[in-house]
């Protein structure tokens, strides 16, 4: 990936005293709390397998299928799903019936962690720290009628990202309007990945929310992309990432939320004549127009091949046709202004010291 962070920062550092005069600068968000609840997005968490159910693998007992074994099994777990933070604990206990059942066991990926089977009701299973990411474990009951009856449980091993990172895929410095970028959002070692979901800002505003239809239990590294395309308004805008491990009503009551860094976006554009290519002022007044970029282009007026000054106050010699060459970061671009100055009272567009001029006029036409 592109490492390009101390030309950025000397980049915005240079760039950031020379913003053209209409360029908008949004102020920098404050920054958002560290944990959403879990409900400010719609989260299509696909839920556990409801607990007594799936027939297990092991012990390799005669298969009958999910439905009947239900249906002839009032096997419970507490609790009916395990959701575990890598090398953290976990205690299950399994119970059967009063009758109808006479040995009740574990069988655990992990061999020496089962207990030995029981002719109790109840069997706990438990494990000091768990560290395995696949751990596999199920509770069966040998029927008095002859037959087997087994709980799988389901089972999550989960560890929060070690680090969450955005960056601007394969571009380093200022982006051009207009463009278009790719946002990476790098997770890394992520467990279970599927679980995550990431969702990219642009200051408060989400942009797009991911999911990875990776399935691997163990902890993955996986970069997220989503597209953008800066507008000149982006300039001084923050992008950056959030990842969040929603791991259900089992999980931990606060879903584990890592944020990345800030990315400040450099937005380049221009150079753009802010005035109409037919420029009215009124006699007196300044004759002005505003050329806008980042950075600020440079801008020379001509009028009949001479560079001119613009004047403050302008008079009806200034009228007339100017070529305006404008050089900015993107380029140079000629504009043609034509100028056209207006008697200083009594046209269309009123403003109140043209209304107060005239009700002195009108005074002194009184006093006189
Ligand atoms: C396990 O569950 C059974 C039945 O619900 C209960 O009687 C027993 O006390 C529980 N054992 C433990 C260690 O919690
Ligand atoms: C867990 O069970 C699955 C199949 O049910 C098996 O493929 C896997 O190897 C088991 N994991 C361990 C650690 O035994
Ligand atoms: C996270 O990743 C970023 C970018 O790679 C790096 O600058 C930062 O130091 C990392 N933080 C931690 C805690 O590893
Ligand atoms: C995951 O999604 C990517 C593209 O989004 C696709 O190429 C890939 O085959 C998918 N993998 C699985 C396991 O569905
Ligand atoms: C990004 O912008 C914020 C506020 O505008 C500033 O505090 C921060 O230092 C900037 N970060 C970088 C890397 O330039
Ligand atoms: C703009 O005008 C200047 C001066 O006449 C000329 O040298 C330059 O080539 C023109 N540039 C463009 C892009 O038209």
């Amino acid at each position: 990936m592109f490492v390009c962070h101390r030309p950025i920062t000397l980049l915005l550092l240079r760039l950031f005293g020379s913003v053209a005069s209409l360029a908008i600068h949004t102020p920098a968000p404050p920054l958002p709390s560290q944990i959403f609840p879990a409900s400010a997005f719609p989260s299509n968490v696909p839920s556990f397998p409801s607990s007594p159910g799936v027939p297990p693998s092991i012990p390799p007992f005669s298969s009958s299928t999910a439905e009947s074994t239900r249906a002839r099994c009032p096997m419970t777990t507490s609790p009916s799903s395990v959701v575990v933070r890598f090398e953290d604990p976990v205690t299950v206990n399994c119970s059967v019936p009063e009758t109808g059942f006479s040995l009740l066991g574990w069988v655990v990926s992990l061999l020496k962690e089962a207990p030995p089977p029981t002719m109790e009701r109840s069997l706990v299973w438990s494990v000091n720290s768990v560290t395995d990411w696949k751990i596999n474990s199920t509770c069966y009951a040998l029927s008095d009628h002859g037959g087997q009856c087994s709980i799988k449980l389901p089972i999550i091993v989960y560890k929060p990202p070690d680090n969450v990172s955005i960056s601007l895929g394969n571009h380093c410095g200022p982006m051009l309007e207009a463009h278009r970028y790719t946002l990476h959002c790098e997770v890394q070692r992520v467990a279970p990945v599927g679980r995550l979901t990431v969702t990219f800002y642009k200051g408060q505003t989400a942009l797009r929310q991911l999911r990875s239809n990776n399935t691997e239990k163990e902890p993955v590294t996986e970069v997220f992309t989503v597209d953008i395309v800066p507008s000149k308004e982006d300039d001084g805008v923050q992008y950056w990432c959030e990842a969040t491990l929603e791991l259900g009503p089992e999980g931990p009551r606060r879903p584990p939320v890592m944020m990345s860094q800030k990315l400040n976006a450099s937005v380049h554009f221009g150079p753009q004549l802010i005035c109409p290519g037919k420029l009215q002022v009124r006699e007196g007044e300044r004759l002005l127009c505003d050329v806008t970029g980042n950075p600020q282009p440079s801008v020379i007026w001509y009028r009949d091949g001479q560079a001119v000054a613009l004047p403050t106050r302008s008079s009806r010699n200034h009228a007339g046709k100017y070529m305006v060459w404008t050089k900015g970061h993107l380029g140079q671009k000629n504009f043609t202004v034509e100028v056209e100055v207006l008697g200083s009272v009594g046209t269309a567009n009123s403003c109140n010291r043209c209304f107060l001029s005239a009700v002195l006029v009108i005074q002194m036409i009184t006093w006189l």
